[in-house]
């Protein structure tokens, strides 16, 4: 924060995009949600922000951070809808593959994929390799919600691989 102070700011900014986002998807009749880069624990989550709206609304936390899953374990995986799953975004078959997401999600229903200040530690490649493996081929008729911290736009093919994107941000 002493070396970016608008930091906080922008966390903040970011946080209540994702929540918006999830709660427009939910008021789209969008009863599923995949959490990658989850960054648990926060305040409203995107399972209380979905659920608010659709109460029945499925998620799947994914992230590769142990402290992040232990949050998420303890506080949300409680059996009924939502998941914490240990896997690496990096890699989009093992994430869509993973049980711990397949036991939540349906991959036969439209699912929102949520990428919250997480590109931006990829480097561009990466990022084009994780939207287009996670948010295009699965469900090309669902929304995405990609936000993120960058030094320039991101690239039109990252815009391009998340889909519904635009019509939200
Ligand atoms: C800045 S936090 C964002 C938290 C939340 N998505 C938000 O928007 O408020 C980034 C999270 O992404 C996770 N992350 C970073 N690289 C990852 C990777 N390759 N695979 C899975 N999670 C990753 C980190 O562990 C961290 O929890």
């Amino acid at each position: 924060m002493e070396l970016y102070p608008p930091l906080p700011a922008l966390a903040r900014e970011n946080r209540a995009f994702v929540i918006k986002a999830a709660g427009w998807a939910a008021r789209q009749r969008i009863g599923q949600f995949i959490d990658l880069g989850a960054g648990l624990p926060v305040y409203p989550s995107v399972c209380q922000a979905a659920r608010a709206v659709l109460p029945a609304a499925r998620v799947a936390y994914v992230d590769i951070d142990p402290v992040v899953l232990s949050h998420a374990a303890a506080l949300l995986a409680t059996g009924d809808g939502v998941a914490a799953v240990d896997a690496d975004l990096r890699d989009p078959a093992a994430v869509l593959g993973h049980q711990d997401l397949r036991a939540v999600i349906d991959r036969g229903r439209p699912v929102c994929v949520i990428l919250g200040a997480v590109l931006h530690f990829l480097g561009p490649q990466a990022a084009r390799a994780v939207t287009a493996g996670t948010c295009w081929p699965a469900w090309a008729a669902s929304p995405s919600s990609p936000s993120g911290q960058a030094a320039r736009p991101p690239d039109q093919d990252v815009i391009a691989g998340c889909g519904y994107a635009r019509e939200i941000l």
